[in-house]
């Protein structure tokens, strides 16, 4: 892991191997450590980025709003950093949020884009004003209770019946983000952009990719993201949840290294 500064702050970073690049971000209130399973299998033959994003993992945190334009320009900075002109996006779920941020600011940097286990449309009022209240409960009790909640909803039921490191690790994760980061990226996530008109537009490749029993970012409405991207492609995994990369990287790394011996390019 490196460290590198991205404007205000210090994103802790896992940059690994050679080739195109390719960028994998991280959902809430998670780091790196997600995408454990394609950056084993892609640094072998890409350029793999897989930053904590700030407020998160080991990077620097801004107290108060990050917004999900706020955590595109940490990225856009980061590909500066490293002297990166496009890479290939990928990003579950509120790594898909900054993902559309990115496509509306910094679309010219884009390679492709895979979209996992996301959403298009924003939170409802009643959704907002939830994001608050248990930004606050995190700030005044700390993390456990929001761990142990998610980790319900994060993974399929075949998954948590089966158990397997993966639950404890994603658990420890959860258990150890620290408040005030992750209290910035729920408020950041609550005034998040609609981005259901930006779809049309996108005009790089995009795969879009959904666990079968993914109960935050449900299947039919991945469907409909992969049908209104001009030319996207759309995977079902089935017998996953919303972590699907994690609980079943042979299917969803098939699919993502067909896409990238496609789309991924070597700047020349
Ligand atoms: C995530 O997995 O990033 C979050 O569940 C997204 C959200 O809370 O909307």
């Amino acid at each position: 892991m490196t460290d590198i500064y991205v404007g205000d702050a210090r994103l802790h970073v896992i940059n690994q191997g050679f080739g195109p690049p390719l960028l994998l971000v991280h959902g809430f209130p998670l780091d790196h450590t997600m995408w454990r399973h394609q950056i084993r299998q892609f640094a072998g033959k890409y350029k793999v980025i897989a930053p904590d994003l700030r407020g998160f993992g080991a990077s620097d945190i801004t107290p108060g709003v990050v917004t999900m334009e706020d955590h595109a320009d940490d990225l856009a900075a980061l590909l500066d950093a490293l002297r990166i002109d496009k890479a290939v996006f990928c990003g579950l779920s509120m790594g898909g949020y900054i993902g559309f941020e990115f496509v509306r600011h910094y679309s010219d940097r884009l390679a492709g884009l895979i979209l996992c286990d996301t959403r298009a449309v924003p939170d409802t009022p009643e959704a907002a004003k939830n994001r608050e209240a248990l930004a606050t409960k995190v700030l005044q009790e700390g993390t456990s209770a929001l761990a142990a909640d998610m980790l319900k909803k994060l993974f399929g039921p075949s998954t948590l019946e089966a158990g397997g490191d993966d639950i404890p690790s994603i658990r420890a994760v959860m258990e150890n983000a620290r408040p005030e980061g992750v209290a910035a990226s729920l408020r950041g996530m609550a005034v998040r952009n609609d981005s259901r008109e930006l779809l049309a537009d996108i005009d790089v490749p995009t795969l879009v990719i959904v666990g079968e029993h993914d109960v935050i970012s449900p299947p039919d409405e991945m469907k409909e993201i992969a049908e209104a991207i001009p030319g996207a492609e759309f995977l079902l995994v089935e017998d996953a949840g919303h972590m699907a990369p994690l609980e079943k990287p042979e299917q969803v790394n098939a699919a993502i290294a067909d896409f990238l011996e496609k789309h991924a390019h070597v700047k020349v």
